[in-house]
């Protein structure tokens, strides 16, 4: 969470007071947040949904992805990514990220087989995958591609929105994405039937709400309907959204700026994809080998492979097989899966282990001073120095900047 104040107050405490907490003929908080996010995105339909989870499965269920179909998705992600694909019957194919710690667009058509039908680039951290790369890639293969624009909300890829390049993109709204409303996520599509189909994924009943529309047969699926509460908030945290995107961006490029004569040192900033239009929530550094982890142990930062919970060896069920909950529902063991690749090893990405056991994020803030940026500038080139080139800590002169908070959550939007 990053922005969080009054006005958040008063359009939940409006939405409490009218007594109108449903999103269909009482409300209209959700679909207006549905109308200005996707005119904000540039895409024709924006479907809210429970979570970023729903909307991911919501997408690949509207595409038709389901048992017999593999899909490609990179070595660092949420789990949910890989999740959501066994949630619809297919079968992740896990492939190597490059130094931009986002999906190699190489590594996506080496692994293509007969199988193969999806890719999910993932916007880790904000920063923006090789799209037009990727949009190549699936052009000539015929691949449909989902965006999980989770981490990439506000952010773009050389002037379009990250969410909105690819077939379809899902979003995730939870505590700690750049807009929040606790929990939350939705879908952006721009094709009218499967928008429909995204909708019905997300709640299979909507047409008792809405009345029925023939074009898209019903299915059955899991409810994930937004609430009130949600469109209300995620109303007043889109008015924020350019603003703190920008002021990141101009916190990154500072930072960037005045440490460029690291570089010689050997802290040599991250490739990026899009540098000047991707979110600006971190700036991440590329470290020759073990010295990241001296460096983020001098100074308030994370390695990118150290999260706990972003990289494939942290994905429990889907390296030991467990799909789903009734081994008849469980991909892995499905027939039409049989001809689908899914042997798991802790080392099948060893590149992307490598690259991301060398990558350090320091987080930007819309909130940062100028004071607190130098002194986090400052703080970079003293770590730097004493992890790359031998400099005795007592001598480094650390500056008692605030540490930067790797969870990203701050409530002084009212300060
Ligand atoms: C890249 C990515 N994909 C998917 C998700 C799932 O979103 P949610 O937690 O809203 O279900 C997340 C959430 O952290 C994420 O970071």
């Amino acid at each position: 969470m990053y922005l969080v104040g009054q006005e958040e107050i008063d359009a939940l405490t409006r939405v409490i007071r009218s007594n109108a907490l449903f999103r269909y003929g009482v409300g209209g908080e959700c679909d207006r947040f549905e109308a200005r996010y996707a005119k904000f995105l540039g895409v024709k339909h924006f479907a809210l949904a429970a979570s970023g989870s729903n909307a991911l499965v919501a997408a690949m269920t509207a595409v038709g992805l389901g048992p017999g179909d593999e899909v490609i998705i990179p070595a660092h992600t949420y789990m949910a990514t890989a999740t959501s694909v066994l949630a619809v019957g297919a079968i992740p194919l896990i492939v190597d990220v490059d130094e931009s710690v986002t999906i190699d667009p190489k590594a996506i058509e080496a692994a293509i087989g007969p199988r193969t039908r999806a890719v999910v680039p993932v916007h880790m951290w904000g920063a923006a995958c090789d799209m037009d790369a990727i949009m190549e890639v699936a052009r000539r293969h015929d691949l449909i591609v989902i965006e999980d624009a989770c981490q990439g909300v506000g952010g773009g890829y050389e002037g379009r929105k990250l969410g909105a390049i690819g077939h379809m993109g899902a979003f995730s709204f939870n505590y700690y994405k750049n807009m929040t409303c606790g929990e939350g996520g939705g879908v952006a599509i721009n094709d009218d039937l499967l928008a429909e189909r995204a909708r019905c994924a997300i709640d299979p009943c909507h047409f008792y709400w809405l009345g029925r529309d023939d074009a898209v047969k019903p299915f059955s699926s899991n409810g994930a309907r937004a609430s009130e509460l949600t469109g209300a908030m995620l109303n007043v945290q889109l008015d924020r959204l350019d603003g703190m995107i920008g002021a990141m961006r101009a916190e990154k490029k500072q930072i960037l700026e005045e440490t460029r004569s690291l570089g010689n040192l050997g802290l040599k900033p991250t490739p990026m994809n899009s540098p000047d239009h991707d979110c600006a929530t971190q700036v991440m550094y590329t470290l020759p080998s073990a010295e990241a982890k001296r460096f983020v142990a001098l100074f308030p930062s994370v390695i990118v492979g150290k999260t706990g919970r972003h990289t494939y060896v942290e994905w429990d069920q889907v390296l030991t097989g467990a799909g789903a909950a009734h081994p008849a529902m469980n991909p892995f063991n499905m027939p039409a899966n049989a001809e689908c690749r899914k042997a798991y090893s802790k080392d099948m990405c060893k590149k992307s282990l490598d690259i991301l056991d060398r990558t350090v994020m320091v987080a930007t803030h819309p909130q940062h001073s100028r004071e607190e940026t130098s002194d986090i500038v400052h703080n970079i080139g003293a770590a730097a120095r004493v992890a790359l080139a031998g400099l005795p800590v007592s001598e480094a002169d650390f500056r008692k900047a605030r540490p930067i908070d790797a969870q990203k959550f701050d409530l002084k939007a009212d300060a």
